[in-house]
């Protein structure tokens, strides 16, 4: 893994809607080549950019058909290597998503599947006589059939995104063949789209529930990642992340553990299932604040002590805009947003930073469910309905949660398509990107995007922000996050109020180690007093710096 992982932080960005070079309703990648300045200018070190191959595109890209062509809508290979070479210039390297979980029922392995049950390709996919109780995590039936055959397809996501048969080894060559291929472009790592679901038992049996405790971190999970990284990752230095569906931390810590060689770091969701009813996505819900705690500060001590490290986010394109849903979007958004950034990036792990996150970009209210486009929102509205939902008590759930929420067009200025483009996007841009936009954010010295910046300059800075241990000060409080971060050499604070009311806060005797003196770091209001007891304001944040007078 790459050295600097520790200090790293990494962008993520959805190309659909990040910038479009030609001038279309979908951006492409000479788009974020024109971008890169501005990157660079963040402080950011890797890009993940989400699939872009060949796709027809069902689930924007996530159903690939063609692992080694890039999608004409999104550019050529040669606009690829463009932008690689262009973003190391500027020392900023490229994670490519691989989605192999599931391919498009549109690529030739599973075209070829199709021809015949002795077809070479057919052992590729996952087919069974008749369907198990396994539900499909875009809703309905995880099998299809297919008439040919007579035989039953698996697939956890959409219809056309079919399991690919991971027990068989000549189907992990063949995906070890085209990691290679683009390792050996010169991409700087990898992002594991579901890589958890890989490993299916193979007993296919059922349960009482939708069948995900018999592919989740299945049996053979880790020794294939320990084979991946045999075959693709081992002699090069790639940073890589896995994405896991409803993982544990043992599991997480597997995963990262260097000692394993498996992956550099591991995304997990439960934090952000703080605002699930009973576990169910698809329910209004307030979050649960100190769940929210309970659950980051579990995964901070359990990721240290056990030697994996975390990769850390609020926001992606799956998920609902951070300040809409943890923060304050309207009248204290811009301290919302930043309380929200020194809250997360204080913590240990890989920061992860979303396009339009960095200008607090919420969502975008959307009143009709023609304006979405996003397969599982638009599935899950047909399925509120025919649970008795009226149509605006179902737009109300899809306002809420849907994933494209995230995905509206990044919002570069105030022209009429906020810089994305000169033509009307594929997916309609958010009311307010005439002042929520780069450029303002660029000119305004006290912006969300200049917190950033600052938070992400500070990680380079102190190394206590990736060794440091965890301690949580306010475990129940009903709006205060106070945690510490403790090496040898210094300590942080961090202070993070959720909440609009006044709230008053004294630290406790004996956190500041006897000596120690204190400088303030960051904050989202001018410096208060000097003194260990604050009179805390609407969504206030506060990063301490301590260390002692002479070092140890
Ligand atoms: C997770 C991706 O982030 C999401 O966008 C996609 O729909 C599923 N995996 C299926 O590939």
């Amino acid at each position: 893994m790459p050295e600097n992982m520790k200090q790293a932080v990494v962008y993520q960005i959805y190309p659909k809607s990040f910038s479009s070079h030609r001038q279309q309703a979908t951006g492409d990648l000479l788009g974020v080549v024109d971008r890169l300045d501005y990157l660079a200018w963040l402080g950011v070190d890797y890009l993940w950019l989400t699939p872009f191959y060949c796709s027809p595109q069902k689930d924007n890209g996530y159903d690939v058909s063609d692992y080694y062509r890039i999608d004409p809508a999104y550019g050529s290979m040669a606009d690829f290597e463009l932008l690689l070479a262009e973003a190391r210039q500027r020392g900023i390297g490229i994670m490519l998503d691989i989605v192999v979980n599931h391919t498009s029922t549109e690529h030739a392995w599973f075209r070829q599947a199709l021809k015949g049950r002795d077809n070479f390709y057919r052992d590729f996919y996952i087919w069974r006589d008749q369907p198990n109780n396994w539900q499909s995590k875009f809703g309905g039936s995880a099998w299809a059939f297919e008439p040919e055959s007579g035989q039953y397809y698996l697939h956890l996501f959409d219809q056309t995104q079919a399991d690919l048969n991971w027990e068989n080894p000549q189907l992990r060559q063949a995906v070890f063949e085209m990691m290679r291929f683009w390792a050996d472009k010169g991409v700087a790592g990898f992002r594991l789209d579901v890589i958890n679901l890989i490993s299916k038992d193979p007993a296919f049996s059922e349960d009482d529930s939708d069948g995900r405790h018999f592919y989740t971190d299945g049996p053979r999970v880790h020794e294939y990642l320990q084979q991946m990284h045999r075959e693709v990752f081992a002699g090069r230095e790639l940073l890589t992340v896995g994405e896991m569906s409803s993982t544990s931390l043992a599991h997480c810590i597997d995963y990262s553990h260097p000692e394993r060689r498996e992956l550099s770091m591991t995304f997990n969701f439960h934090h952000l299932k703080v605002d699930y009813p009973q576990g169910q996505k698809w329910q209004l819900g307030r979050f649960d604040f100190v769940g929210l705690k309970r659950i980051l500060s579990d995964w901070q001590q359990g990721m240290h002590a056990g030697g994996g490290w975390n990769a850390l986010f609020w926001c992606n394109h799956d998920q609902p805009r951070v300040v809409s849903r943890f923060g304050d979007e309207g009248q204290y958004r811009q301290v919302s947003a930043k309380m929200l950034a020194t809250a997360l990036h204080g913590l240990q792990g890989t920061p992860y930073l979303y396009q339009g996150e960095e200008i607090a970009m919420a969502n975008p209210a959307f009143q009709h469910i023609e304006e979405l486009r996003d397969v599982e929102s638009l599935n899950a509205y047909q399925q509120l309905l025919a649970s008795g939902l009226d149509r605006a008590q179902a737009m109300a759930v899809i306002r809420q949660k849907s994933r494209d929420n995230s995905r509206t067009p990044m919002q570069w200025d105030n022209s009429r398509f906020a810089g994305f483009s000169q033509t009307q996007p594929w997916l309609r841009l958010a009311d307010d990107a005439g002042h929520i936009n780069v450029a303002a954010a660029l000119a305004d010295p006290d912006s969300v995007l200049h917190h950033y910046r600052r938070l992400i300059a500070l990680r380079k800075q102190y190394p206590v922000l990736a060794d440091g241990d965890y301690r949580c000060l306010t475990p129940e409080h009903p709006s205060l996050w106070v945690y510490t971060r403790r090496s040898a050499a210094e300590m942080l604070l961090v202070i993070s109020h959720f909440g609009a009311e006044a709230q008053s806060y004294r630290l406790p005797e004996g956190v500041i180690p006897e000596g120690w003196q204190a400088e303030l770091l960051l904050s989202n209001y001018p410096a208060p007093p000097a003194g260990w007891q604050w009179q805390l304001r609407p969504w206030h944040s506060l990063l301490y710096r301590f260390y002692p007078v002479t070092p140890p």
